[in-house]
């Protein structure tokens, strides 16, 4: 018999502190309907307490999804564990997940407290938890950099409150797979209760081993459950990739000797969503769902798949969702199969009238190109999103006009709150003026810190799908667009972004 592994997913929660990574909440309830059908065990949704938006994610996530655990992170105070258990309150099967700082430099220079004090709210905060909810999950934050006495003492006493898992968060990526391993194995083998709540494992890539650190937490330290996000997604340099540790998982199941519930043929659809929602491209060498990661271009490679898929093969690049990068839908296809296409990717609509004007876009877009791709739907999806919001920013046309040896200028027409507007301006190149065109009515003020461009799938005859990143009074949002024009793209990325910057969302930042 073998043991089985939970995947905790945290792209919502710690994958979201990415700066510019903000989500809406219909966006967050898109890829949670997703990583549910991932069949991800734990979904952990927000950070309550941090915004009333984040409140109200949980909240829809919590109604809509049903399949998975669905978890709020909370600092270690009873205002915060109560709004959890708040925002969970319709959830089929609920969790808190309660953090507090571990660490000599945590306690001393960030909470300012003593380590009798911080084990005392540790207590005292799993008490309340466990008075509003049944699963309650206990992190020591930079528990790596504790002191592994104290930590026993906490863990301990911890879990005889009642709580159900004990993570060991690696916050600041400084582990080194076996002392990572070790370290849970040792503090496993010294408390006396560790058999009653389940080890976790929630490691930071700061040095690259955000995943060698997790398996090894699994393999030598004996955790029993993984906290990641797809494609890595995290602060600084992300978190423990769900798909690298998955796959890792299922592909040595000789060595590791676990299962995981995780349907894997929706990992590459997770991984695009979570790109382009987020703006966060993936690197085409990334592990499992990079554009190369099954693509054999030496021949000597080419010729040994053909002969014998496993001389070069490790993986199934179907078994993952690859399979799905086909030609999906052309012009003749009907609004049935664009619905079902949709059902496939995960996406859900609120309403027929949303997928009937979805469906129209894509008919204008299967007039323009002649083969759809999923990614193609997505953008449209995200598109679709932006403009049936009515307070938003919402591109209309475009024109520019430039020409070798002469300054290009564009006028954009665009929606704001719901009344169509228009902007002129010169610029650098027809990308620049068209932008200049639009902040000419705007007046944002907001300084772009990154600017992209990427073939949706591959070739000039695709959507170019343009990332924006604006920064604002501290803020960074990031807006995607997608267009076979460019131009067109860079203008609905730019507006995507302002929008973000519109939506007020002041946050209490949670650590890692
Ligand atoms: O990295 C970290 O320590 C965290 C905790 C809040 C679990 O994200
Ligand atoms: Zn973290």
């Amino acid at each position: 018999m073998t043991d089985k592994l939970i995947i905790f997913d945290t792209t919502l929660r710690d994958g979201e502190q990415s700066p510019g990574a903000s989500m809406t909440k219909d966006e967050k309830l898109r890829i949670a309907r997703l990583l549910e059908r991932l069949r991800v065990d734990v979904i952990e949704a927000g950070f309550a307490a941090s915004s009333n938006g984040d409140f109200e994610c949980i909240r829809s996530i919590a109604g809509a999804v049903k399949d998975s655990t669905i978890c709020s992170l909370s600092r270690a105070n009873d205002r915060d564990i109560a709004r959890s258990a708040e925002a969970l309150a319709g959830a089929n099967r609920a969790r808190i997940h309660v953090f507090l700082a571990t660490s000599p430099l945590h306690m001393e220079k960030k909470l300012r407290m003593t380590p009798e004090q911080v084990f005392e709210q540790a207590v005292s905060s799993i008490r309340f938890a466990r008075n509003l909810c049944e699963d309650v999950e206990f992190s020591a934050e930079d528990g790596y950099r504790s002191d592994p006495d104290f930590l026993c003492r906490v863990f301990e006493a911890v879990i005889k409150e009642g709580a159900t898992t004990i993570n060991v968060p690696d916050t600041v990526g400084y582990a080194i797979p076996e002392l990572y391993g070790d370290f849970i194995k040792d503090l496993r083998e010294r408390i006396p209760n560790s058999d009653k709540a389940i080890w976790s494992v929630h490691c930071h890539n700061d040095l690259g081993m955000a995943v060698a650190n997790s398996l090894a937490g699994v393999k030598i330290g004996g955790a029993r459950q993984v906290e990641c996000t797809i494609n890595g997604l995290g602060e600084r340099a992300g978190n423990c990739s769900l798909e690298e540790v998955v796959m890792a998982i299922k592909t040595r199941k000789d060595y590791f000797g676990l299962d995981v519930n995780i349907d894997a043929q929706h990992i590459v659809a997770a991984s695009r969503m979570v790109s382009q929602t987020t703006g966060f491209v993936v690197q085409p060498n990334k592990a499992v769902v990079g554009a190369n990661a099954f693509a054999h271009a030496s021949g000597i490679h080419q010729d040994g798949v053909l002969k014998a898929r496993d001389t070069y093969e490790i993986m199934r690049a179907e078994d993952v969702g690859w399979a799905a990068n086909k030609i999906v839908l052309g012009k003749l296809s009907g609004r049935n199969a664009f619905k079902q296409r949709l059902q496939e990717l995960g996406v859900e609509m609120e309403s027929e009238g949303e997928i009937n004007a979805a469906f129209t876009r894509f008919k204008e877009l299967a007039d323009r190109k002649s083969d759809i791709f999923d990614e193609d739907i997505l953008a449209l999806v995200s598109d679709e999103h932006a403009i049936s919001h009515k307070d938003s920013f919402g591109f209309v046309s475009l024109s520019q006009h430039s020409e070798t040896g002469e300054r290009p200028h564009a006028k954009v027409v665009f929606t704001a709150e719901g009344k169509e507007v228009q902007g002129e301006a010169d610029g650098n190149g027809p990308v620049d003026a068209s932008l200049k065109a639009i902040e000419s009515h705007v007046k944002s003020g907001a300084e772009m810190v990154l600017y992209s461009v990427n073939a949706i799938s591959g070739s000039t005859e695709s959507q170019g799908e343009v990332t924006v990143r604006l920064q604002s009074s501290g803020r960074v949002v990031n807006g995607v667009g997608a267009d076979p024009d460019i131009v067109v793209a860079s203008a609905k990325a730019y507006l995507s972004a302002l929008n973000k910057l519109q939506s007020k969302s002041e946050r209490v930042a949670a650590q890692g």
